[in-house]
């Protein structure tokens, strides 16, 4: 029997739905679902899920604790857990737009404040100029006529929804897109889950002059909640999302989840031997193989 683990917080209709059809949909395979239930964890600890869907752990931080050492155990994991740790806007934007997605023009700033509890004083930051323009430009603004927000489920299956920013609304109408925009739009969403690795993500476009510009696209605990995105759309999630989880039960390779933006900008293979020094690669091999020559890396 293969388990999926679901760790979430206040949410009342996703959790027992993607749990029920988990059960109804795996079980000729052999996958269930459950509640995650964790107290306390030690070093080495088998893993008891094949499959962790995390829609809390950015609040509680026993719980990104535990998912990484769930990884190490053999456990796969949406949202990659180590990813989730380490990505911030500025740098996903950057990705992004290198690798050809339209995106406003933004600008990172030092930030103009310290928390009390840190002891920074003005000779801590003498790496600092001084003074910042603080006047400089932050984002560009997207006068957009369009706006739409796209399910992703894995990192490919995408659903482009209208949706209204000012009233936070999902809206159901299939024609809100020509096919030309969605395709675009489809195209850009999947360009930016594979660089970045995510599998349960929305993405936010807003749409100017025929320009889909990814504005938002950092969401790995996207808002299921029935109220808020529709009956039509919720059924949609909660059908993809238990499809997603027992095909990763049963086919899922923890190194998929990995973000492969080196790969796709050309800078090395995916999954961090970029820059490795050669003399460590050499030592594994020696290691399996002791009579191979050890070659002297750079
Ligand atoms: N560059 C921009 N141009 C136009 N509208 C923007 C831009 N950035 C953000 N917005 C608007 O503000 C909303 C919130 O910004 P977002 O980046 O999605 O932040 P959050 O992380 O709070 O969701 C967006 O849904 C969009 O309507
Ligand atoms: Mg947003």
């Amino acid at each position: 029997m293969k388990t999926v683990g679901l760790l979430c917080g206040r949410e009342h209709s996703f959790p027992p739905a993607i749990i029920e059809r988990v059960k109804r949909l795996g079980a000729r395979d052999g996958v269930t679902a459950e509640f995650v239930k964790l107290g306390g964890t030690q070093m080495g600890e088998p893993a008891r899920y094949s499959v962790i869907v995390d829609r809390i752990s950015h609040e509680v931080e026993y719980y990104r604790g535990y998912l990484k050492h769930a990884v190490l155990q053999g456990t796969y994991v949406i949202n990659n857990p180590f990813w989730w740790t380490a990505d911030d806007k500025f740098f996903n934007y950057s990705v992004a737009s290198k690798m050809g997605i339209a995106i406003p023009k933004t600008v990172l700033l030092p930030q103009k404040g310290y928390p009390n509890d840190v002891d920074i004083t003005g000779e801590s930051l003498h790496n600092l100029e001084y003074p910042v323009d603080w006047d400089g430009l932050l984002q560009e603004f997207i006068d957009f006529n369009q706006y739409v927000r796209c399910f992703t489920f894995g990192k490919t299956d995408i659903v482009p929804v209208h949706y209204d920013p000012k009233e936070r609304k999902y809206l159901v109408d299939h024609q809100y897109l020509t096919p030309e925009l969605g395709a675009r739009v489809v195209k850009d969403a999947q360009t930016i889950n594979q660089a970045l690795g995510y599998e349960m993500n929305t993405i936010e476009f807003a749409i100017k002059d025929g320009v889909p510009y990814a504005i938002d696209f950092l969401n790995p605990a996207p808002d299921f909640e029935r109220d808020r995105i529709t009956d039509f759309y919720f059924e949609q999630v909660v059908e993809k999302m238990a499809r997603l989880v027992i095909d990763r039960a049963l086919n899922g390779k923890p190194s998929n989840a990995w973000p492969r933006w080196e790969e796709m900008l050309g800078i090395g293979a995916a999954a961090g031997f970029t820059g490795a020094p050669r003399s460590a690669f050499a030592g594994q091999k020696a290691a399996a193989a002791p009579s191979a020559g050890s070659a002297q890396g750079s």
